[in-house]
């Protein structure tokens, strides 16, 4: 193939990968804590984590990156530390918005937004659609989520809609069903990774990871580069996955 042969995604390595890598961002607290720090330190630096490893994914080959913030348990946390986070949330995204939009990054928020801070749902809906137009690193953070809260909450809809006479209850098939998850324009993850040496999947993309590969390694989140990502990711491309088929 010629150079004048290849559509616009051959010219940018990071559109030929549609890789989708989600996170289960662990190890904040224990990092603030080994070094007699408060909690939010380490969600502080975090955050930082997250930007670099948004800027890295074009890089890397990543051209969708999921990343868990805060579960629909996390509410169990005290006071100060979920209005830490919320506020971090906000600041990340008035902080990063000419960043991502510069850097072609589509973000979205998954989860139940409706518990949130009105105006933490306003900014919400403004990067989304202030982002919408990217498509070279798809970031979706999933705030106020729970898989099986997801779940139950896609019935609802659905039911609804049959309650409505909009949905035949016998076309529902399970990539039908996918449509009304908080997921519905995103391809499912190839590849979970869990950080910070806990090997549980705590209800993160119950649905969607049901093929996905795991990961999981001792690096606690806020020492996680980069670096740490691309070695996942060459574990990662040693591995077959079949699908549930034969080779
Ligand atoms: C889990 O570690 C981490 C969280 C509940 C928060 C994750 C949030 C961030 C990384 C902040 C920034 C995110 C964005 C998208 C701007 P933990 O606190 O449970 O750690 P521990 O198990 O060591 O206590």
């Amino acid at each position: 193939m010629t150079f004048d042969q290849r559509n616009d995604d051959d010219q940018d390595p990071a559109l030929q990968n549609h890789l989708h890598v989600a996170i289960i961002m662990d190890g904040n607290g224990r990092w603030a804590k080994n070094r007699g720090w408060p909690r939010l330190v380490g969600h502080r630096k975090g955050a930082e984590r997250v930007r670099e490893l948004v800027d890295s994914c074009p890089e890397i080959g990543v051209r969708y990156l999921t990343l868990y913030a805060f579960s629909t348990e996390n509410w169990k946390r005290s006071t100060e530390e979920v209005l830490g986070l919320m506020s971090l949330f906000g600041r990340y995204i008035k902080r990063e918005a000419g960043r991502m939009n510069r850097e072609g990054v589509r973000m979205r928020i998954i989860g139940d937004r409706k518990r949130l801070d009105p105006k933490l749902q306003a900014l919400f809906d403004w990067i989304e659609q202030d982002t919408a137009k990217n498509d070279r690193v798809h970031l979706t953070v999933a705030i106020n989520y729970g898989g099986r809260d997801e779940i139950a909450r896609a019935v609802r809809a659905a039911a609804r809609d049959v309650a409505a006479g909009k949905l035949d209850p016998a076309t529902i098939s399970d990539t039908h069903f996918a449509s009304y998850l908080d997921t519905s324009d995103l391809p499912d993850p190839d590849l979970v990774v869990r950080t910070s040496g806990e090997t549980r999947v705590s209800n993160y993309l119950l649905w969607q990871a049901a093929y996905s590969e795991y990961v999981f390694t001792p690096v606690l989140w806020p020492d996680f580069t980069p670096q740490t990502m691309a070695d996942i990711l060459h574990e990662y491309g040693l591995r077959e996955r079949r699908f549930g088929g034969v080779k």
